[in-house]
């Protein structure tokens, strides 16, 4: 089966064998004793090199559950004296296969808030807690209560957020590949909140729309307009987000390093580290907008590799391996791939 049509990169690959899961009755299959060579959500953080042998799992259980507490209560109230929203307590039981961004959309549409930071990012609710997707200021682990995940060789097991050890685009589902397949997951939504609009892009944004006050639905509206102003729609133009991580380094290389370039954005992350801003470092190696053959990286975001049309996944490794060492040359910091790579190259 091909893989070209389930991948954002839009990278040729073919699977030996493919399977759609769409019950989770199916699990109980011999088969998912043992891991699958991949799970595949919505393809949206993948390097795919041409062959995947063995099998290939295409999650897709759907479904929105609201669990406990009172829904609907309508869009958020805000007391005079305080700068933060409260509305009771909604728990969503989410099936891994949900498209991440619809997810956030009914959300927002029944006034329920938290994920408006999260708005548009590509992928499916099962994929969210492997890499803890975030995006301006806030991560989705901040409003995971559970994951339910099938471990293989075991069986059916529900994870507290505890035990999924999450970071920095990381977690115990990415430390520990061959052990769970995710099949659902549940959100917590309003409580206690504060709006997250700490992030220059948005802040800026929101003074543009005009929004001294802003409520949930304004932010997701800002974070709408940034991404589309930066982050080429895969439809269009294939890839797959941030093709590196932000390097996290020891906090003397980041002094020395903003001695030299003070313009360098740098991010504390404890008293030991900071985390640097690798768009930043490829676009300085002047390498924004640079091409070779179908692989580039973005004019408007230079942390986003890009398919002009017909690249292979070697040819993105290739030009990835190119700005790798660029980079280090020029910062002497080495950039660590933020996407999965898998699968293998003929010859
Ligand atoms: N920058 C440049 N030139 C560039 C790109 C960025 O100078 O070509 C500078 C920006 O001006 C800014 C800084 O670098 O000062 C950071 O850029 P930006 O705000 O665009 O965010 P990022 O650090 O490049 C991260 C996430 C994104 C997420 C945004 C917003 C990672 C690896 N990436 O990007 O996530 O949307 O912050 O929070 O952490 C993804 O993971 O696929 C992804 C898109």
């Amino acid at each position: 089966v091909s893989l070209t049509s389930f991948n954002t990169f839009g990278l040729p690959a073919v699977a030996e064998r493919y399977l759609p899961l769409t019950d989770p009755q199916q699990l109980q299959d011999p088969i998912f004793q043992r891991p699958p060579a991949l799970v595949l959500g919505g393809g949206s953080n993948l390097l795919l090199l041409e062959h995947l042998s063995g099998l290939t799992v295409h999650v897709q259980l759907g479904g929105v559950q609201v669990l406990g507490a009172a829904a609907g209560a309508g869009a958020g109230t805000r007391s005079e004296d305080s700068p933060h929203y409260y509305q009771p307590e909604v728990i969503l039981h989410v099936g891994a296969g949900v498209d991440w961004n619809q997810l956030v959309r009914y959300t927002l549409d029944q006034g329920w808030y938290g994920l408006e930071n999260l708005i548009l990012i590509p992928g499916t609710v099962g994929a969210a807690p492997v890499q803890n997707i975030g995006a301006y200021g806030a991560e989705v682990a901040e409003r995971i209560v559970a994951v339910h995940v099938w471990e293989y060789g075991v069986g059916p097991r529900v994870l507290r957020p505890e035990e999924c050890h999450f970071g920095y685009r990381d977690s115990r589902f990415k430390q520990e590949p061959d052990r769970f397949l995710i099949t659902a997951v549940d959100l917590r939504l309003n409580g206690e909140h504060r709006l997250k609009t700490g992030y220059g892009d948005i802040q800026r944004e929101l003074e543009r729309l005009g929004k001294t006050d802003p409520r949930p639905a304004d932010v997701a509206l800002a974070v709408t307009n940034i991404r589309r102003s930066k982050l080429p729609d895969w439809f269009f133009l294939g890839n797959s987000g941030s093709f590196f991580k932000n390097p996290v380094v020891p906090l003397s290389v980041a002094t020395s390093l903003q001695q030299r370039y003070p313009e360098l954005p740098v991010y504390p992350v404890d008293g030991q580290s900071a985390k640097l801003a690798a768009g930043w470092l490829i676009d300085q190696a002047d390498l924004k907008g640079v091409r070779h053959g179908a692989v580039g990286s973005y004019a408007r975001q230079a942390l986003v590799l890009v398919n002009h049309g017909g690249a292979t996944g070697r040819e993105v490794l290739a030009f990835s391996a190119f700005v790798r060492q660029t980079v280090f040359e020029k910062f002497g910091v080495e950039l660590e791939r933020e996407v999965q790579l898998v699968g293998s190259s003929p010859g």
